[in-house]
């Protein structure tokens, strides 16, 4: 074998390590002990684990919290989120519990519609292709019925398909715009699946369509693919109330706390540079929560900033007003999860996960990661317009930077007590460290 390799996923998964040892470690063993450390002693487990992906060598693992004290359309959750950056499931759960002493929060799913779309050439007369369209929808509907028959029977399936014009951005680009019901699974599957059968259908017909001259007969499949950008799948979360029971302290009365918090928001709708950071810390708890219920994150992540920008310009995910006294701040979020298929009935953490959910369908399940984002981004907020970021930021961090440098367990306590009453930095934190061990 070389660096340079063929057949290497055909590799038994020690053959692997070997080979990663002798060309990216000097044959050193300690990379090998440090991948072999993370197998699961459960063979069954890592059999389970090495087949979600390819060229498996060991496990990655990512910290499982739990955010109690979510009072959800008066239901009460504790939430679980995957999620590696310190202080996010600790600002969640304080958000939960201030929410909880006002009402919860409250959560509307606007929309559930789910999109895919075959692209493809056509080279002719458009009125002659919207004619072969209109002819042609009910049979490739037919194509698919035996595709959607399960998912008819859970309420869902193909809702419409459009034929859509684009040749004014592209020459001879059009589309089949589908949109779907896939009621509790994400669909992608499904849908791709119905999508690949209308390509070949369509593409079937036009070539024996009589009106089209040899030309138009020639439909080029360009593509057919799901769309993440779900801007009719959207969630509603919100909490809301008096202003006087918002914080109150000497240097910013309720009333200038909620005024401060506004416009702490408007600045993230109106200006992309914080819009982006604004979002990034909403979808710290999206994520966590997507990826603890075994869903795509990187469709959730692609889709969500779509929407951001869906009046032309990167903004605020999250909106906030007063008025006659009352605070409000929600989110509106497009969520395309699924609480069926896929990784949720397969790995035994996001069972328990969605299990201490209450099994939630997949509506119930984009209010729940619609809150966690909701409620990040409040801490984040509050945190910003009172204290700053960096105080509990860092009290967080110093963990971290304890364990970095194998501190033992009475080092902790020591330089935790040290650092209550005095600011974190990485620097003082290894100076107090070498103090103490000198
Ligand atoms: C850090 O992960 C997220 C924040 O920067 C979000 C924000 O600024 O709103 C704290």
């Amino acid at each position: 074998m070389s660096k340079k390799v063929s057949g290497f996923s055909k590799l038994s998964k020690e053959a692997k390590i070997d080979w990663l040892i002798e060309y990216f470690f000097n044959g050193s063993q300690k990379a090998k002990e440090i991948l072999e450390k993370y197998w699961n002693d459960d063979s069954t487990l890592q059999q389970l684990h090495d087949e979600f992906s390819e060229n498996t060598l060991t496990n990655f693992y990512l910290p499982f919290g739990v955010a109690p004290n979510f009072t959800i359309n008066n239901k009460l959750y504790a939430i679980p989120m995957a999620i590696e950056e310190s202080s996010v499931v600790a600002a969640a759960s304080k958000a939960a519990k201030f929410w909880d002493n006002r009402g919860g929060f409250k959560t509307t799913v606007l929309d559930t519609e789910k999109i895919g779309q075959v692209h493809f050439s056509f080279t002719g007369d458009v009125e002659k292709l919207n004619a072969f369209f209109n002819k042609a929808k009910p049979q490739l509907i037919d194509s698919i019925e035996s595709i959607q028959a399960s998912m008819k029977k859970r309420g869902g399936g193909l809702l419409d398909i459009e034929l859509r014009d684009k040749t004014t951005e592209i020459p001879n680009y059009y589309q089949l715009h589908c949109t779907f019901e896939t009621v509790d699974a994400m669909g992608a599957n499904f849908i791709n699946t119905c999508l690949e059968q209308f390509a070949q259908t369509f593409k079937g017909l036009a070539f024996s369509e009589n009106n089209f001259t040899e030309e138009e007969k020639e439909v080029e499949i360009i593509m057919s693919i799901l769309s993440n950008y779900v801007p009719n799948c959207v969630v509603r979360a919100e909490v809301s109330c008096p202003i006087a029971h918002l914080p109150n302290t000497p240097e910013l009365s309720s009333k200038a706390y909620a005024e401060k918090f506004v416009r702490a928001v408007r600045i993230a709708e109106k200006e992309p540079f914080r819009a982006v950071t604004h979002n990034k810390g909403i979808m710290n708890g999206i994520d966590a929560v997507v990826i603890a219920t075994g869903n795509d994150f990187r469709a959730i992540e692609a889709g969500a900033h779509a929407y951001a920008a869906n009046n032309g310009q990167y903004s605020s995910l999250t909106h906030a007003n007063i008025e006659n006294d009352t605070f409000t701040f929600y989110i509106e979020i497009p969520l395309a999860v699924g609480t069926i298929g896929g990784l949720t009935s397969l790995h035994p953490v996001v069972k328990l996960a969605l299990e201490m959910l209450g099994k939630p369908n997949a509506k119930e399940l984009m209010e729940i990661i619609a809150v966690a984002g909701l409620a990040q981004n409040f801490g984040a907020v509050n945190s910003l317009i009172t204290t700053g970021i960096q105080k509990g930021h860092m009290k967080m961090h110093l963990l971290n930077i304890l364990n970095q440098h194998s501190a033992t367990e009475d080092e902790k306590d020591t330089i935790v007590k040290y650092f209550e009453k005095n600011t974190v930095t990485h620097s003082e934190v290894i100076n107090q460290l070498e103090l103490l061990r000198s």
